[in-house]
């Protein structure tokens, strides 16, 4: 019996606990974490218990079609992997893997521009749409050699993430010393290098995958692919902000995703730089501590593109119930981030498999018993809104 099958697995929670026995404290901080005192990441997920369903009942509903398009591109569920940088210290290969188990489902899969895996290699894996994230690190013609690298490779959307001009304070990261263990220094590193020995079977994954890996995807002019690095630091210098949207469509001409809206203006600006679709994302609570759930924002960002864009939503899904939850609030499809990552740490491409599994059977049973027979279907009619919406505040009067 495989070691994410039921009984031992049955939901998403299964899986973490799953992935926190089998990574370094660390690893698994890294993953589980969020930023300062980690209200949003809290809220997250709070926010959709405060959604309430509407179910009719007695309607037959034999099958559910789960089929969504996004960016023009038909997925078979309503679902999509989110970028998430290091999946490779996770799992030997983790973006490939993961990029596999995602295409296997019939679902798309976003490399972040921080993965340890070549982004050719992650577009062999699967046969369905890969989006490629992009973060500006080594600077603009850096970013333009992935750029081009990406459409000759074929991926299908640019993701890029603008909510993320420093890294977050990720209290766990500092207490663990993950600064410390990337200083090389071994007098630094000795006081947190038992955790890593406390994990024999990922160390050895880890060495066998050629140990810590590089960014292939990010080659400085000299110097090659980029090294790995205390990503907080990279990242200060190479903050994309809304003039940076005009070169980066010019070099891609294609479907651009912005990922990080937080408020009706940003959105709308994202609408004016061109964006096909918006995420509705505060980065899984990583980044500004104290922003509201994805979800109370949701509404507030639909009225303000009044369906300009597509909007996708993100944070806090760790049930599939969750999925039809952000679907009937007016998202398009949501993209899940810790859910499979969890799955990733957990047993590599049967974990992901086993957490898409876990996600597509509750939409099923939810539509079923909602009486609703797609996907397509959903609206605000089935459910109750138990929490504040956000508001764009009123400008004073002149
Ligand atoms: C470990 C980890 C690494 C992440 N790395 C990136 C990244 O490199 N680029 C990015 O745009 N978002 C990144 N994210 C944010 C995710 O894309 C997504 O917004 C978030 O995980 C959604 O919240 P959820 O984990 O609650 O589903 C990361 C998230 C996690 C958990």
């Amino acid at each position: 019996m495989s070691r994410v099958a039921a009984p031992r697995v049955v939901n998403i929670a299964d899986l973490r606990t799953l992935a926190k026995r089998r990574l370094p404290r660390g690893v698994f901080d890294y993953i589980d974490g969020g930023a300062d005192g980690e209200a949003t990441l809290r809220e997250n997920s709070r926010a959709f218990e405060q959604v309430t369903f509407r179910p009719r009942s007695a309607v037959a509903t034999t099958s559910c079609d789960l089929g969504v398009r996004v960016l023009g591109l038909p997925l078979q569920l309503p679902f999509l992997l989110a970028p998430v940088g290091s999946s490779r210290l996770f799992y030997p290969r983790g973006e490939e893997v993961a990029a596999r188990a995602a295409g296997d489902a019939g679902t798309a899969y976003a490399l972040s521009t921080l993965s340890g895996c070549l982004m050719e290699d992650v577009r062999a894996a699967t046969s369905r749409p890969v989006f490629y994230q992009l973060y500006l690190l080594g600077g603009r013609d850096v970013a333009l050699a992935a750029i081009a690298r990406a459409r000759a490779t074929g991926f299908n959307a640019l993701v890029v993430t603008i909510d993320t001009p420093v890294a977050g304070l990720r209290e766990r990261d500092v207490r663990n010393g993950i600064r410390e263990l990337l200083s090389f220094d071994p007098l630094a590193m000795a006081p947190f290098l038992p955790q890593l020995l406390r994990r024999p079977r990922w160390l050895a994954g880890f060495l066998r995958d050629g140990g810590l890996m590089k960014f292939p995807n990010v080659v400085l002019p000299d110097i090659g692919p980029m090294p790995y690095t205390d990503v907080g630091a990279a990242l200060e210098q190479s903050m994309v902000s809304w003039p940076d949207l005009r070169w980066i469509r010019e070099a891609w001409q294609g479907p651009i995703v912005v990922k990080g809206v937080h408020t009706s203006d940003d959105a709308r600006r994202a609408v004016d730089a061109g964006a096909q679709a918006i995420v509705v994302s505060n980065h899984g609570g990583r980044q500004l501590d104290g922003v509201p759930a994805t979800l109370r924002m949701l509404p507030e960002v639909l009225d303000a593109v009044d369906g300009r864009v597509e909007v996708l939503l993100d944070g806090g899904i760790r049930r599939g119930g969750d999925v039809v939850k952000a679907l009937c609030l007016g998202a398009r499809a949501v993209l899940v981030g810790r859910a499979y990552v969890y799955g990733l740490a957990a047993a590599g491409g049967a974990g992901v498999t086993r957490a898409i599994e876990i996600l597509r059977s509750d939409i099923v049973r939810t539509l079923k018993l909602l009486g609703c027979s797609s996907v397509a279907a959903l609206d605000r009619s089935y459910v109750n809104v138990e929490f504040a919406p956000t508001r764009e505040p009123v400008p004073p009067p002149t």
